[in-house]
Parts: C-alpha cells; sequence; structure tokens
C-alpha cells in the first residue's frame, strides 16, 4: 500500500499542480489514461492506497458530478475530503489567497479549487506548498477534459487520428478540450458564434504542441461544416456559471448552435454525442440526441469519478503508472 507518507519520498516525480490540462505534459494525457483504465479493471487495487491523506476542495461555485466524485475518488482512496465553500472560510472575510493557501497547506496534502478567475487557482499553487487541482474555473475546466478523453478512447481504442466537433461557446469545457487534442493528436472542430471563439492563446498553444502529436484544432463560425464526418459531436451550455446576465444575449447568437438530430446527421453513421453536463435542454441539444443512441453523456459522467481518483492518486504519489501499486 502506498502511503502519503512513502509519497512524499518520490514528490519530485508527480505533476506539481493540475492548473490547466496542458500541466501533464507531452506523455501525461496518455499515462493518465492507461492509469485510469487500470482502475477501472482493478478497483481494489487502488482502495485505501492514500490512506491517511487529507484533501481539501473549495468550491466556489455549484457543483453536482465534481464535487460528489471527487470527494467519492478521495474516499475510496482513503483519503479524507473536507469541501470549504468560501463564505464559511475567513477567505469570505477578507483573509488574502496568499495565506488561505499557506494555511491549509498546513492540514492538507492536496486541495482541488473551483472558482472564477483561473489567475486565483494559479495564485492559490503559487502560495501552496501541496499540489493544487483545478476544478473547474472560467477559463479551463481540465477534470472534465480527463473524462471526455477516457470516453473517446473507450469509445474509439485510441484518440490518435479521430474527429470531434464542439458546437457552442468557446468556454472553459472547450478550451480543456482543445488542450486535450493538442496532446492526445486528434483533431477537434469548434463551431462558435462570432465573438464567442475561444481564447487564441490556448489555441496557439494547443497548435504548436499538436505539431508533435498529430493533433488538429479548426475554428469556424458554421456548426454543419464542424460536424460534418466526425465521430463525436460535442456541446456545453451557452450560459456558462457566473455569465447567467448574459443569458438573453447568447440565446440569441447561439441560435442555430442546437445539437438536434439535423445536426447529428451531419457527423459519421456511427458518432457518438458527448456533453459535460447539466444540459440545458432544448438549448444546446435537444432531448431527442441527450436520450437518444447516440448519447454518452452519462458513461461520459461516470467517467469522472474514475479520471478523478487516478488523478488524485498519479499527483499525491507521483507514480503516474501504477508501479507502486501492488
Ligand atoms: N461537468 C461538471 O463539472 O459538472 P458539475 O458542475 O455538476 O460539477
Ligand atoms: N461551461 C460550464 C461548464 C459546467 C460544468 C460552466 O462553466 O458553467
Amino acid at each position: 500500500m502506498t502511503s502519503i507518507a512513502n509519497a512524499t519520498a518520490v514528490v519530485e516525480r508527480r505533476p506539481r499542480h493540475l492548473l490547466t490540462l496542458s500541466d501533464l505534459g507531452d506523455h501525461g494525457l496518455q499515462a493518465m489514461l492507461d492509469l485510469t483504465a487500470r482502475l477501472k479493471r482493478e478497483p481494489e487495487a487502488f482502495r485505501g492506497a492514500l490512506a491517511g491523506g487529507r484533501v481539501g476542495m473549495i468550491f466556489d461555485k455549484p457543483s453536482t458530478r465534481t464535487r460528489v466524485s471527487l470527494e467519492s475518488a478521495a474516499w475510496m482512496l482513503g483519503m479524507l475530503p473536507i469541501v470549504l465553500r468560501p463564505d464559511e472560510l475567513q477567505l469570505g472575510r477578507g483573509e488574502t489567497i496568499h495565506d488561505t493557501a499557506r494555511a491549509l497547506s498546513l492540514y492538507l496534502d492536496a486541495l482541488t479549487v473551483r472558482t472564477h478567475d483561473q489567475a486565483d487557482v494559479e495564485a492559490i499553487a503559487a502560495a501552496a506548498s501541496i499540489p493544487v487541482i483545478n476544478a473547474l474555473t472560467n477559463e479551463h475546466h481540465p477534470c472534465q477534459a480527463l473524462a471526455d478523453v477516457m470516453t473517446l478512447e473507450e469509445e474509439f481504442g485510441t484518440l490518435a487520428g479521430i474527429q470531434v466537433a464542439f458546437i457552442g461557446d468557446g468556454d472553459n469545457v472547450c478550451h480543456s478540450l482543445i488542450q486535450a487534442a493538442g496532446l492526445g493528436g486528434f483533431e477537434l472542430r469548434v463551431a462558435t458564434p462570432p465573438g464567442y471563439e475561444p481564447d487564441p492563446a490556448i489555441v496557439e498553444e494547443a497548435r504548436a504542441r499538436a505539431l508533435q502529436t498529430g493533433g488538429v484544432i479548426i475554428l469556424t463560425h458554421d456548426p454543419e461544416e464542424a460536424a460534418y464526418g466526425v465521430e463525436a459531436v460535442y456541446a456545453d451550455v451557452w450560459t456558462s456559471m457566473g455569465k447567467e446576465a448574459e443569458g438573453d444575449a447568447r440565446r440569441a447568437a447561439f441560435a442555430g448552435f442546437t445539437v438536434d438530430p439535423d445536426l447529428m446527421s451531419r457527423a459519421s453513421r456511427s458518432a457518438i454525442f458527448l456533453h459535460c453536463l447539466p444540459a440545458h435542454r432544448g438549448e444546446e441539444v435537444t432531448d431527442t440526441v441527450i436520450d437518444g443512441p447516440a448519447s454518452r453523456v452519462w458513461k461520459q459522467a461516470e467517467n469522472r469519478l474514475h479520471t478523478e481518483t487516478a488523478l488524485l492518486y498519479a499527483v499525491l504519489t507521483g507514480d503516474p503508472t501504477g508501479e507502486r501499486l501492488t
């Protein structure tokens, strides 16, 4: 059994933080997928592997899947999960991010953070002496992307060379998928309305990485062009958490970007449908698609639990291949 005390002996080998998916590095994504596949085959090898550990979980936005999957993952590994809401912390009364991160590092072995600005999770990571995992910011959602690529790999046997269309907002989920395409060597076509494109810096970074992996990132304003012949169509909400005031303007801007049976018919005949959830049914996706035979959203949601269990194990032990498990 791997203990937290043993894990610190190999601290230099672990990915220090996961603030964006790119932090996994060139071979890290495949290592995480392989480790997750092993976890799904042999869950008992992981049970209690981090007994005695403690992981804090700051949730500054609502969450169903991320909170419950992370808490369950920690429990399965034998760790104490401590969910922290900012209004219950001194952070909510003006204690600085820096002081909060330093104090929490004295008690915990890792910290997951769901908040608004990516800069805040980076500030926490800079001040913390423990690994920090981004559990969603306005700009990134790396934990989601891990489950997404796990689902793609399970469905198609490989990431290399498959074609995926993301239809909607160039948001946090889209950014992490773009990084996944760069790391994993698949083609991602992103269709957004004008003005809702992904961050050009994230696209450029992923394209540079894709030169080594064979990945391709294509941007368009035409959902049908993006969906044409792809193996998977992906949707996320048009109005992300914190942008509710823009809801009406977004519904108008995203008209024509609903993933419906007609748009799915442009994709490969065997194409699957993915969605990070929660879904706003009737906006970005119709009931007929999300509840239809192409939908893999529940498999994708289940994979959140497995990928996050593997991620916590890898981050805390510096054993990304699981070689130290018995
Ligand atoms: N996909 C996802 O992150 O869901 P929650 O917001 O419910 O955590
Ligand atoms: N883009 C969505 C993802 C929710 C998991 C949001 O940030 O609200």
